[in-house]
Parts: structure tokens; C-alpha cells; sequence
């Protein structure tokens, strides 16, 4: 590693859109457009609906091609996960949950995750506590408090366009900066006890 221990934070997000262009992925873009500007970071989006047509007909991680396997070993590696969903019937996409299903139990142990996700109704706001939040529990992930929930009326040509939802977003960005902080720092602390081994 160079002079500076410190490594620059791999953040990764994952929208698990169908549609291209999809909100869920505009929202994933612009959360990780607000964490680049406050931390210094590498940032890469993955939309599940340009990877559907190889994704969907896999049962196996072996069976998926080398682009997918190459999705899935990024989300793995991740510092800071960012994960957005339309809701479909009340839950996260079937395509986001069998991307998912794909990633090692214990990858993602004390990664921070934000937890979005975009609806037609306010009602199911909820998703974000009552589906995603379980799921990343599983994971064992750091759940981010403070989830950012947006529906179609806040974006304009599949931009955030809601001042309130900005405000939300950014706070959540504040509020995670700590815990994106030791996810740099634990992973600087495990790059240098290898290299002292
Ligand atoms: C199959 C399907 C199911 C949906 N179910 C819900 C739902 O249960 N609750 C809701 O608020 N919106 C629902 N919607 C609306 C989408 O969640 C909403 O339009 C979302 O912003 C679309 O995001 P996208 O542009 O990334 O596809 C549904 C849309 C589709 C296509």
C-alpha cells in the first residue's frame, strides 16, 4: 500500500430496477453522487435490469457468467453498500432478492448498507423496515438508521427533484459518515495486520 495507510471507501450500490431508465437506479445514483462529495470514495452502480436476461434463469452462482460473477465478488468486497428497490407488491423486487440469494452469508458482515427504495404509493414506505431491513440483518450488515423512501412524484426525467427527499437523502449521508468512517478504517486496520503477518 502506498504512504497514505488510508484506502479510498468502495462503495457499490445496487438498484434492483426493472425498467431502464428506472427511479430505483436514479435514486442509487444520486445517494452515491451525495456520499462521493462527502467522503472520499470509488463508487460503482449495479442495475439488475441490465443484467435480468443472464440473471434470472441461474439456481446456481456457477451458472451465472463471468459479468454477474463479477457484480456479485464487488458487492462482496464493498466498504459501503447502497441498496434501492421499486416496490413490487408490497416487498423489493424478486431480481433483487435472487441477486442476493447469490452473495455468500458471510460477506457482508459490519458493512453499512442504506437502505432505499422507491414506490408508487407513500403507503408502503415501510418496505424499508419490514423487507429490506430483515434481509440485511440476515447478512449480519450495519442497517443504516435512517432509510430514504421516495415516490414517483419526487423525479423529473428520472432525477430527484423533491427538496424534502434531497434533505433526506443528505441527512442520511450525515448520519452515515461515521460508520462509513470505520468501515475505511477496519479495513486499513486488516490491510495492515496482513502485511505485518
Ligand atoms: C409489478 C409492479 C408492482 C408494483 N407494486 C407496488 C406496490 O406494491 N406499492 C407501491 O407503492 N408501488 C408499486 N409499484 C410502483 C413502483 O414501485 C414505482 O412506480 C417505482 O417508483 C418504480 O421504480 P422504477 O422506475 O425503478 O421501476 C409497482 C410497480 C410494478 C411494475
Amino acid at each position: 500500500m502506498a504512504a497514505d495507510m488510508t484506502p479510498s471507501l468502495r462503495v457499490v450500490a445496487v438498484s434492483g430496477g426493472m425498467q431502464r431508465p428506472s427511479k430505483a437506479a436514479a435514486l442509487a445514483a444520486h445517494l452515491l453522487s451525495r456520499i462521493a462529495d462527502a467522503v472520499p470514495c470509488e463508487t460503482h452502480l449495479i442495475e439488475l435490469g441490465e443484467l435480468a436476461p443472464q440473471l434470472a434463469g441461474a439456481v446456481w452462482r456457477t451458472q451465472l457468467p463471468g459479468a454477474i460473477e463479477r457484480e456479485l465478488v464487488a458487492v462482496e468486497q464493498a466498504d459501503v453498500l447502497v441498496v434501492t428497490t421499486p416496490v413490487y407488491r408490497g416487498a423489493y423486487t424478486g431480481l433483487f432478492k435472487h441477486f442476493f440469494d447469490f452473495i455468500h452469508q458471510d460477506a457482508l458482515i459490519d458493512t453499512p448498507v442504506f437502505l432505499a427504495a422507491t414506490g408508487g404509493s407513500e403507503r408502503h414506505a415501510l418496505v424499508i423496515d419490514h423487507q429490506l431491513r430483515p434481509l440485511f440483518s440476515f447478512f449480519q450488515a450495519w442497517t443504516l438508521p435512517l432509510g430514504v423512501y421516495a415516490t414517483d412524484k419526487d423525479f423529473a426525467d428520472y432525477r430527484v427533484q423533491d427538496e424534502a427527499l434531497i434533505a433526506r437523502a443528505d441527512l442520511a449521508v450525515q448520519r452515515a459518515l461515521p460508520f462509513m468512517v470505520l468501515a475505511r478504517d477496519g479495513r486499513a486496520v486488516r490491510a495492515t495486520t496482513r502485511l505485518a503477518a
